[in-house]
């Protein structure tokens, strides 16, 4: 059982397409382990993209993840890492094909909804910028009971 750190970025949030998004992965099977709605700060912001420090488009990426809530989760399931970002979809608005989140719904790189880990070293350093540790539910999910 693999986590990883998703986070629906503040376009989706002012979209109102928070509830679709994590529709997408409860329709993959994955399990939802933690969640909220988070104003990032700056410091926060270039924590989490510090992979991306010097680059050209650094600034405008802090100001565009600090510029409104976002939805932060922790999300878990085997391969969660690699699928999730099957189910999110390339980067470059021009290559996400449709059928993914952002082939479905973004039409502007970098307003492209969402965040998810790149691998298993950046999956715990994220969810440590966002989370402690007992904010993580350990549960398991028994539907028969509830309908
Ligand atoms: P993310 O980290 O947000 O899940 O996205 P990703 O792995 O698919 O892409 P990454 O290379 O990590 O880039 C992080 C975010 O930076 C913005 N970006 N803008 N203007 C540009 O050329 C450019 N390139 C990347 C996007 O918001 C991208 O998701
Ligand atoms: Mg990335």
């Amino acid at each position: 059982m693999e986590r990883t750190f998703l986070m629906v970025k503040p376009d989706g949030v002012q979209r109102g397409l928070v509830g679709r998004i994590i529709s997408r992965f409860e329709d993959k099977g994955f399990q939802m382990i933690a969640g909220k709605l988070v104003q990032v700060s700056e410091a926060q912001a270039k924590k989490h993209y510090a992979e991306h420090e010097g680059k050209p488009f650094f600034d405008e990426l802090v100001g565009f993840i600090t510029s409104g809530p976002v939805f932060a989760m922790v999300w878990e399931g085997d391969d969660i890492i690699a699928l999730s970002r099957m189910v999110i979809g390339k980067t470059k608005v021009t290559e996400a094909l449709p059928g993914t989140i952002r082939g479905d719904f973004a039409a502007h790189t970098p307003f492209n909804l969402i965040h998810g880990s790149d691998g298993p070293a950046s999956a715990e350093r994220e969810i440590a910028n966002f989370f402690a540790p007992h904010e993580l539910i350990n549960y398991s999910r028994s539907v028969s009971r509830w309908i």
